[in-house]
């Protein structure tokens, strides 16, 4: 039987999230020789993930593989809806309310613990995106909403011009900016891409499909916080603007560097940030002035503006080469 594209990264690249201990396959099923479904046991700490319809699922075992936004998060513990909903059904002040229990750390909002982080809907949902008609109305709208997006077309002339040979896409999304960089290119010998969400990951799964990729690529649900993959390994990591959607967004930025080779580099694109905004237009539609919202975001990491951002990322030991500003967003290269 040949072996895939993932048998092959688990024996160079990818090992388990929690103890970076190698995984071991088990119980696969396959399909024309794809593992279709499985477990992965680490050899260390005895963790066991799976392996969801051909997407590997590395998450800490209570996780499930979704997202919300990280003000959410921090606020109401694990909850789908997004905060306009919440806004309408909680109203402003008993949302001020929480937001002062919280931060005076008189309240934190109760853990949920996930038997299986991807259920049935989030299956189901998945399996829509791989579907061909699906994908192309899908490249179509990146094309669309992408058209005048300068510094998404900078970023992926930067990464070409590295012609890196290992590439990591984190926080892929609906790979917006990884659908640009394949138009340009091809040329890697392995890509890896990953994003918490279980539906990201598929849509990820169906463009690499589209391209004919997956002998050399692989979309999986991970957390950046907690990487799967070995260390100094990576030519290049790429993120648009992902950075900016993570509760905890420092111990992602340890895990690129660590995950980085050595002179590998960071490519990022990010918007400016919270400083930038209108604090009258903040505290009429979120309920609170730009100074609570940063008060808040750095209570629990969550990116701020551009300023802080690169003082994060030199405190972590990148060089900065790069910083571009474009109208609405920025972008940095560093180097590890
Ligand atoms: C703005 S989107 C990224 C867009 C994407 N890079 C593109 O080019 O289309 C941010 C993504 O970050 C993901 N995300 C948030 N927290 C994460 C985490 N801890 N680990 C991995 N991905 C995360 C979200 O699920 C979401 O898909
Ligand atoms: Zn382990």
């Amino acid at each position: 039987m040949k072996a895939t594209f993932l048998e092959h990264s688990l024996r160079v690249s990818v090992v388990c999230p929690l103890c970076k201990g190698s995984l071991e396959i088990k119980r696969a099923v396959r399909h024309n020789d794809v593992i279709q479904r499985a477990i992965l046991s680490c050899v260390s700490c005895k963790t066991l993930f799976r392996i969801y319809a051909r997407i590997p699922v590395l998450l800490e075992p209570g996780q499930r593989a979704d997202w919300n936004h990280p003000f959410v998060e921090a606020l109401f513990g694990y909850t789908t809806e997004p905060y306009e909903k919440l806004l309408e059904k909680y109203g402003i002040d008993r949302i001020r309310r929480r937001y002062s229990e919280v931060i005076k750390g008189e309240y934190s909002p109760p853990k949920v613990f996930f038997k299986e982080p991807v259920d049935r809907s989030l299956l189901a949902m998945g399996g829509w995106r791989i579907r061909k008609c699906s994908i192309e109305r899908h490249l179509e709208r990146i094309k669309r909403q992408t058209e005048h997006n300068e510094a998404l077309k900078e970023m992926v002339y930067i990464v070409k011009d590295l012609s890196p040979s290992r590439i990591l896409d984190m926080c892929s999304g609906g790979g917006f900016f990884l659908a640009h960089l394949l138009e340009k290119y091809r040329e890697f010998r392995e890509l890896y891409s990953f994003d918490i969400d279980y539906k990201c990951a598929k849509r990820i799964e169906g463009i690499l499909m589209y391209y004919g990729l997956l002998n050399k690529s692989l979309p999986l649900v991970t957390d950046a916080r907690a990487m799967p993959f070995r260390q100094n390994y990576f030519d290049i990591i790429t993120n648009n603007c992902g950075f900016g959607q993570i509760l905890g967004y420092s111990r992602a930025l340890r895990e690129t560097y660590r995950a980085l080779r050595h002179s590998g580099k960071l490519v990022v694109r990010e918007i400016y940030g919270i400083t930038r905004w209108d604090s009258s237009r903040t505290r009429k539609e979120l309920g609170f002035s730009v100074d609570e919202l940063v008060e808040f975001y750095k209570r629990y990491d969550i990116y701020i503006d551009k300023e802080s951002f690169i003082a994060a990322l030199e405190k972590i030991g990148f060089s900065i080469e790069l910083i571009k500003d474009f109208k609405e967003s920025y972008l940095i290269v560093c180097t590890k």
